[in-house]
């Protein structure tokens, strides 16, 4: 079944930057459809606001990532109901808890590692043949300016990122032929869920050192993915782009 709407798959919807990012897609007038690991209210709140704002009913879909079952089970459901995906935004990621490398249990550190990317691994695997056999698809994955420069208690976290943007600079190689266009979007220290705990004394340095000296917000973020997404040109391939508010120079 063919939908006249761009479709748009953005995976871990329902908070901070992948919650804007579904306003902001639905806002370009795409069928949104997002994923939640387990806030099922918060990803309904977020269906009634997109619905609210007068845009297409976003689809909404409980998916662990990293489980590749229910990823494949997610690619069924969205066959089913909408047919195909135009976008993929790969948006799902944690932090980990921000601890030295030798304080942090190993399982931790691969839990953070393996998530990471795992989410990212999964959904391409599992949509890239959908866009190949339309010779045409765009993604997006959310790295990180952690992934570039190394954080201090994130190793597993910046190992994580930087093995995304390795990750999709190969891809994007093998796909750019086949029509599908691949980029990054690499966010410095954005207000969100995921840096409210971080070490508030590590913060104040950070952001006393950038010509800004404040956080981005997450739809500063969603604008960028939205626009790499929807807008940025078809010559615009294989990168990673940047939006830290200069912290990371
Ligand atoms: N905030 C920053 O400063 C910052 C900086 C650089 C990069 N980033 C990256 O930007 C992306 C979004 O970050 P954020 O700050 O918006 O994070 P956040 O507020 O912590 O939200 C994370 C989202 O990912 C989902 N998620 C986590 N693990 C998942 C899994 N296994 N399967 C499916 N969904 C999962 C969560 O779903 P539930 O709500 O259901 O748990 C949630 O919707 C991440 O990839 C992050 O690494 C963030």
């Amino acid at each position: 079944m063919e939908n006249t709407k761009k479709i748009v798959l953005i995976t871990g919807g329902t908070r901070g930057i992948g919650r804007h990012t579904c306003l902001k897609m639905a806002e370009r007038g795409y069928q949104v459809l997002l994923t939640y690991k387990s806030n099922r209210e918060m990803a309904e709140e977020l269906v009634q606001e997109i619905e609210a704002q007068g845009y297409s009913s976003p689809l909404i879909y409980q998916c662990d990532m990293t489980e590749p079952e229910q990823v494949n089970s997610l690619i069924k459901f969205i066959k089913k109901e909408v047919g195909i995906i135009d976008v993929l935004i790969n948006n799902a990621g944690v932090l980990g808890n921000s601890k030295p490398f030798l304080l942090t249990p190993d399982q931790e550190w691969w839990f953070t590692l393996n998530t990471n990317i795992a989410c990212v691994v999964n959904t391409c695997r599992a949509v890239l043949p959908m866009m190949i056999a339309r010779k045409k698809g765009v993604i997006v994955n959310l790295t990180s300016l952690s992934g570039q420069k190394g954080n201090p208690g994130q190793s597993a976290y910046s190992a994580s990122k930087a093995a995304i943007v390795s990750f999709s600079k190969a891809l994007h190689k093998e796909m750019g032929p086949l029509g599908i266009k691949i980029n990054c979007v690499s966010p410095g220290l954005i207000e969100t869920d995921m840096t409210k705990d971080i070490n508030p004394a590590y913060f104040q340095t950070r952001l006393a050192n950038s010509p800004l000296k404040r956080m981005g917000k997450p739809e500063e973020v969603a604008n960028l993915i939205a626009y790499m997404a929807d807008e940025a040109p078809s010559y615009l391939i294989g990168q990673e782009i940047t939006i830290d508010g200069g912290i990371g120079v």
